[in-house]
C-alpha cells in the first residue's frame, strides 16, 4: 500500500495523491502575462499525474519580477490568462495552485539562459530593485537596491492581497506565498539583508513583522475553505543554523495562528556564500523537525526520488512531496513513480489499454 498515492485532503481540496509539481519559473511571459508556452506546459504537467500543480513564482507588482519574462498578477488582464491555465490543470485531474512572489533585490535580472545576472544599470529593460535595506545580494546580482519606505511596505502588502484575490477569481485552489530564496520577504527576515532601524527591522519581532502582516492581509481575502501555504527558507547554512531554525519555527507558529495551512520548507538563499549540503533528500529531516515542532503539515523538495518520497510520507516526515526539475525532464514523473512503486495507474496509461491499436502500428 502506498501512502504517497493516497488522496490528500486539506481544507476543501482533495488531491489524487501527495505529489505536487514544485513552482518553477519559465521566464516566458510578456509584460507579466502568459503566452502560448504556459497552457500546454502546465496542462502536460497535470496530465502527468501529480495531485497538485503549482504555477511558477508570479509577481505581485512589476518591480517584483525576477526577469522581464516572469509572470505577474497585478492586473485583471493577467488574471484572465492565468484562469485558462488553472482550468487546463483542473481538466487534467490535478488541483491548480499558484505561487505569488516579490523578488526584492534579486529582481531585474537576465533570464538564466541569458546570464542569470543583473541587467546593467543603464539597460533600458531593467529597473531598480527594492529591499529592506540598501545591501546587494552580491555574486551575480550586485546591483544595490533602494531601501523601502514604510508607505512602500504597505503598498507591497496590499499588492500581495490583491494578487491573492485575483488568484482566487482565476480559479486557483491552492495559494503559496513565496517567502523563500532570498527574495523580498525572506530578505526582511534575514539578519544578512535587513539592517532597518524602524519597526520592520532589528530584533526577531521586527524582522517578522512584514511577513506576518502579509499573511494576515492575504488570509482576509483568500477563501477560508482553500489552503494557504508559505514557502519559507527555514535555514541559511551560514553557520548560525540552530538559531535561525529556532526563530523560523517561532515564526511558522505565528503563521499557523494567522491561518497558514502548510509550510513548504526550503533554504534561505540570502547569501551567495552559504554552504548548502546538497544531496538526495537533504532537507527532509529539517522539514520533519518543522512538522514536529509547529504541528503544521509540511512539504519539501530538493532531489527526492520516488522511493524516498514514499518513505518520507509513510514515515510521517512529510505530508506532501514537491518535485521540481524531474518534472521538467519528464512531465509523466508521477506515472513513472507509480510504476516504480507498483501502484495502480489509470486505465488510459496502461499499455493494455492501447494493445488493440498498438498491434497494428509499425514504426516508420
Ligand atoms: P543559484 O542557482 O545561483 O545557485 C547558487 C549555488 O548553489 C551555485 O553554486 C549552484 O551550483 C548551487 N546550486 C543551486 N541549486 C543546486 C542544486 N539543486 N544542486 C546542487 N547545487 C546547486 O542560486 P539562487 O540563489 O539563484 O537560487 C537558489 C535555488 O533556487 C537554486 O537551486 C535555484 O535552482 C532555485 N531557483 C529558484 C527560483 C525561485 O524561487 N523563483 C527561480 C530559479 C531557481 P551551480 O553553479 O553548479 O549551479
Ligand atoms: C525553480 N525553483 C523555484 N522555486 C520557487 O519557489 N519558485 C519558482 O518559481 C522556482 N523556479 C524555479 C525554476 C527552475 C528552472 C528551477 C530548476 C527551480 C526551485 C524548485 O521549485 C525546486 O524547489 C528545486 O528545483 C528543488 O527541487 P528538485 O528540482 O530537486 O525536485
Amino acid at each position: 500500500m502506498s501512502k504517497l498515492f493516497e488522496p490528500f485532503r486539506l481544507k476543501d481540496t482533495v488531491q489524487r495523491n501527495r505529489i505536487a509539481v514544485s513552482p518553477m519559473c519559465q521566464y516566458s511571459g510578456v509584460e507579466g502575462s502568459v503566452t502560448d508556452w504556459h497552457l500546454p506546459h502546465y496542462a502536460n504537467l497535470a496530465r502527468g499525474g501529480a495531485g497538485l500543480v503549482f504555477v511558477e513564482a508570479t509577481a505581485v507588482a512589476p518591480e517584483g519580477r525576477i526577469t522581464e519574462g516572469c509572470l505577474g498578477l497585478w492586473s485583471d488582464e493577467q488574471g484572465k490568462g492565468l484562469a485558462s491555465v488553472a482550468s487546463a490543470i483542473r481538466a487534467a485531474g490535478a488541483v491548480p495552485g499558484i505561487q505569488i512572489a516579490h523578488a526584492g533585490r534579486k529582481a531585474s535580472a537576465n533570464r538564466p539562459w541569458e546570464g542569470d545576472n543583473h541587467l546593467a544599470e543603464d539597460d533600458p529593460r531593467g529597473w531598480q530593485p527594492i529591499a529592506p535595506s540598501r545591501i546587494a545580494f552580491g555574486a551575480n546580482l550586485p546591483r544595490l537596491p533602494r531601501e523601502m519606505s514604510t508607505d512602500e511596505i504597505k503598498r507591497v502588502k496590499q499588492d500581495f492581497a490583491n494578487a491573492a484575490w485575483r488568484a482566487a477569481n482565476s480559479g486557483f485552489e491552492w495559494l503559496e506565498l513565496h517567502f523563500a530564496h532570498g527574495y523580498l520577504v525572506q530578505s526582511f527576515v534575514s539578519v544578512h539583508s535587513n539592517l532597518r532601524e524602524d519597526s520592520y527591522g532589528g530584533n526577531f519581532a521586527g524582522r517578522s513583522r512584514f511577513p506576518l502582516e502579509i499573511v494576515e492581509a492575504v488570509r482576509s481575502v483568500w477563501p477560508e475553505r482553500l489552503p494557504l501555504a508559505v514557502r519559507f527558507g527555514v535555514v541559511e547554512f551560514d553557520g548560525r543554523d540552530e538559531e535561525t531554525l529556532e526563530e523560523s519555527i517561532q515564526l511558522l507558529r505565528a503563521f499557523k495562528k494567522a491561518g497558514v495551512d502548510l509550510v513548504d520548507v526550503s533554504v534561505g538563499f540570502t547569501i551567495p556564500e552559504a554552504s548548502v549540503p546538497w544531496g538526495p533528500s537533504f532537507l527532509v529531516p529539517t522539514a520533519a523537525r518543522v512538522r514536529h515542532e509547529t504541528g503544521l503539515p509540511v512539504a519539501t523538495s530538493w532531489s527526492i526520488s520516488p522511493l524516498a518520497a514514499e518513505q518520507a510520507v509513510s514515515g510521517e516526515q512529510l505530508d506532501m512531496v514537491m518535485v521540481g526539475r524531474a518534472h521538467l525532464a519528464s512531465p509523466n514523473w508521477t506515472y513513472a513513480a507509480a510504476g516504480t512503486l507498483k501502484v495502480d495507474q489509470p486505465t488510459q496509461f496502461l499499455p493494455e489499454a492501447y494493445a488493440h491499436w498498438l498491434k497494428r502500428y509499425s514504426p516508420v
